[in-house]
């Protein structure tokens, strides 16, 4: 098992990285000291896969707990299920010293840690995530939430788990689809923050393609580490953390014009990270050699690195760009590579050349 570190005075906490870890869960819990009663939030399809498994371990440790599910898919991030999980908090009569335990990926993440930071006006919560995406990205770092029908992730709060546990074994069950989305993000780190991550992953992206638990512990656990360090210095985004979101400025334009669903958000991003590499040679002169391995690497792992547009989906991926809640004063900012593994971010890009980057 790997052991990271979120660096951030009392509200510190450990990811825990490995395989066979769920069957721990209550063990870990109870170091924590954690408890007595607790609610497994979970979703209709993690929930058969592994709600016994986590109910099973917290009784064994003494815990008290009860299982709330909501159906699967991006739709539950929504106030409505806010409420209805927090009447059943109440209805169980759940304290200030009971715990959430988010069970998923990154939609239970983020609605049970939004969840946890509102009933009773906080009670703590524990990560475990179930999905690539969630390993390296959503569970890390207290970004909580829920959507509204003007945007995503318009409601939350900054809000930290006592813990994220990371069991490997869960990613066994996950659809093919999900799991190769998910390495964008893990790509991007590479990008972002390490030469010699990125290299790792040129060598031993097959056996990460087959999900082999050696290579992942060692891979989810450098992308945790990554994350960690850059939340410890910059927990509320007042600068570094957005480097966090390269490839995310044309990412979540095309998620949003595209009508979300069409793209996965791995997918929609790897298209915007390679859309980002080539503002990168342009502007900062990131090596054509640098581009070409950033393009390779998503091409072999299965994601998608071009959008076919009309001029009706070009004007509507334009109009989503300047929506993002990361746009100030109508400015759209790009986080760009120098060289793989050193980007900048807050960079002005002129629409006439992302125009003519997208092709
Ligand atoms: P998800 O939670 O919807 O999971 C994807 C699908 O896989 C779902 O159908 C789910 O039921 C299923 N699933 C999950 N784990 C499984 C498993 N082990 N076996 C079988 N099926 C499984 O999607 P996601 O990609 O994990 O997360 C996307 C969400 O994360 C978005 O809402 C996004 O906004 C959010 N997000 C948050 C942050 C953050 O910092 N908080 C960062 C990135 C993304
Ligand atoms: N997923 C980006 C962040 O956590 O800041």
């Amino acid at each position: 098992m790997r052991n990271v570190q979120v660096p951030l005075g009392d509200r510190s906490y450990a990811i825990k990285v490995g395989g066979g870890l769920l069957s721990r869960l209550g063990l870990v819990c109870a170091r924590l000291r954690l408890g007595p009663r607790c609610a497994v939030i979970t979703d209709s399809n993690v929930g058969k896969h592994f709600a016994k498994a986590a109910l099973k371990s917290l009784a064994a440790s003494g815990f008290e707990a009860v299982l709330i599910t909501v159906p699967a898919g991006e739709k539950s991030k929504c106030l409505a299920v806010v409420e209805d999980c927090h009447d059943q908090l109440a209805a169980q009569r759940l304290e200030r010293k009971s715990f959430i335990v988010a069970l998923g990926g990154g939609v239970v993440g983020d609605l049970a840690g939004f969840v946890a930071a509102t009933y009773l006006r906080g009670i703590p919560f524990v990560q475990v995530p179930t999905t690539l995406l969630a390993q390296v990205d959503s569970s890390v770092g207290g970004k909580t939430g829920v959507n509204l029908k003007a945007g995503k992730n318009l409601v939350g709060a900054f809000y930290q788990p006592q813990l994220v546990l990371c069991d490997l074994d869960t990613l066994k069950t996950l659809p093919k689809r999900e799991y190769v989305s998910g390495l964008a993000e893990v790509v991007k780190y590479g990008v972002i923050c390490d030469p010699i991550l990125f290299a790792q992953l040129e060598r031993s992206l097959p056996k990460l393609l087959q999900r082999d638990v050696p290579t992942l512990r060692s891979v989810v656990a450098r992308c945790c580490e990554i994350k960690a360090d850059v939340v410890g210095q910059d927990e509320t985004e007042s600068g570094l953390r957005a480097i966090l979101n390269f490839g995310h400025t044309i990412g979540h334009a095309i998620e949003n014009s595209s009508g979300y669903g069409k793209f996965l958000h791995g997918e929609a991003v790897s298209i915007g990270q390679v859309a980002a590499a080539r503002l990168s040679q342009k502007i900062l002169g990131l090596p054509s050699g640098d581009a070409g391995r950033i393009e390779k690497l998503f091409v072999q792992a299965g994601l998608p690195v071009k959008i076919k547009l009309d001029a009706a989906r070009r004007k509507k991926l334009f109009a989503a760009m300047k929506l993002d809640k990361k746009v100030s004063g109508g400015e759209i900012k790009f986080v760009l590579a120098k060289k793989i593994g050193q980007v900048v971010w807050g960079q002005k890009v002129p629409s006439g050349m992302i125009d003519e980057i997208l092709g």
